[in-house]
């Protein structure tokens, strides 16, 4: 079990939306911050909450092979690292035929290689220690991929499969891992993404909806009594235990993708 106060937690992506509740979350609870994200101005506000406590960190995660290049910088600013919060990730809702390959693989270079490569950087550190969290955050796309986001769904389902199985790897380790699986949740992707579909009247009533501040203090509530994993609403937690049912459903009643205006290049 971790407690938050003078834990360092790594937050990647705490920019904007779910990693920036968390961000505040985690200051509001007295954890010191590594955040990390590309908008440098966005960190800086975040961490200018809490003098004295945040380390900023300007990267882009999706050039994977280096997204752990910092990590030396932070540990020696605020001390090893208690929780790493995989939550950096991009989406992108259009048809697989107007996708850009190059716009797919770096949707499984930011939302499935980099996580994986933080984690491998930092786990025998707490492995050695004894202590530490892993927080991954997947999507509901890993156990219910939605039409619409070939390399997205690919992107969590991966992710979600390793974070679920380094879980059992690691018992008695003192390491824990937890599988966050956001539905919709409030934020600038999830308008963006809603947005690319062809409003329906299925589509508004069959997406409930999260708050990022909601699902932040879960996250850190799992992380200090060691759950397995989040489902965020609560009621998408059905499609686990009904898979087929949610297939049919997602297949039925997915509204189409908008096609790209004419012209526009992929
Ligand atoms: N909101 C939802 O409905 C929902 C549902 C399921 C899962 N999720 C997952 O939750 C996580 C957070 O999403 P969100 O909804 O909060 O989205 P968001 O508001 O768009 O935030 C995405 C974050 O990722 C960072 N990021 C994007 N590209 C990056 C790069 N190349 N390098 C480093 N950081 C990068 C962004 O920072 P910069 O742009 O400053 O780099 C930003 O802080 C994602 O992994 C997403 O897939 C969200």
């Amino acid at each position: 079990m971790i407690e938050s106060q003078a834990v360092h937690v790594v937050i990647t992506g705490a920019s904007s939306g779910i990693g920036e509740a968390l961000a505040r979350e985690y200051l509001s609870r007295g954890a010191s911050l590594t955040l990390v994200a590309r908008r440098r101005a966005n960190l800086e506000s975040v961490a200018g909450e809490a003098p004295g406590r945040c380390h900023v960190v300007e990267a882009d995660l999706a050039d994977w092979r280096r997204a752990a290049d910092w990590v030396d910088g932070a540990v020696a600013a605020l001390g090893p690292v208690d929780v790493l919060v995989n939550n950096a990730g991009i989406q992108v809702v259009r048809r697989t035929v107007d996708t850009a390959f190059e716009d797919g693989e770096r949707q499984i270079f930011l939302n499935t290689l980099a996580p994986l490569r933080l984690t491998t950087r930092l786990l025998p550190d707490m492995i050695a220690r004894g202590r530490g969290t892993v927080v991954d955050i997947a999507s509901m796309a890993g156990i219910a991929p939605t039409p619409g986001m070939l390399f997205y769904n690919a992107s969590k389902a991966g992710l979600a499969a390793a974070s679920e199985s380094l879980r059992g790897e690691l018992r008695r380790t003192g390491v824990h891992v937890m599988t966050v699986y956001p539905g919709p949740v409030r934020t600038p992707m999830e308008t963006a993404g809603r947005a690319a579909y062809v409003e329906t009247a299925a589509s508004r009533w069959l997406t409930p909806t999260g708050d990022p501040r909601v699902l932040a203090r879960k996250i850190a509530d799992g992380v200090a009594s060691s759950r397995a994993r989040i489902v965020y609403p609560g009621v998408y937690g059905l499609s686990r235990h009904f898979p087929n049912l949610t297939r049919w459903v997602l297949d039925r009643f997915t509204p189409a993708v908008k096609a790209l205006p004419a012209g526009e290049a992929r």
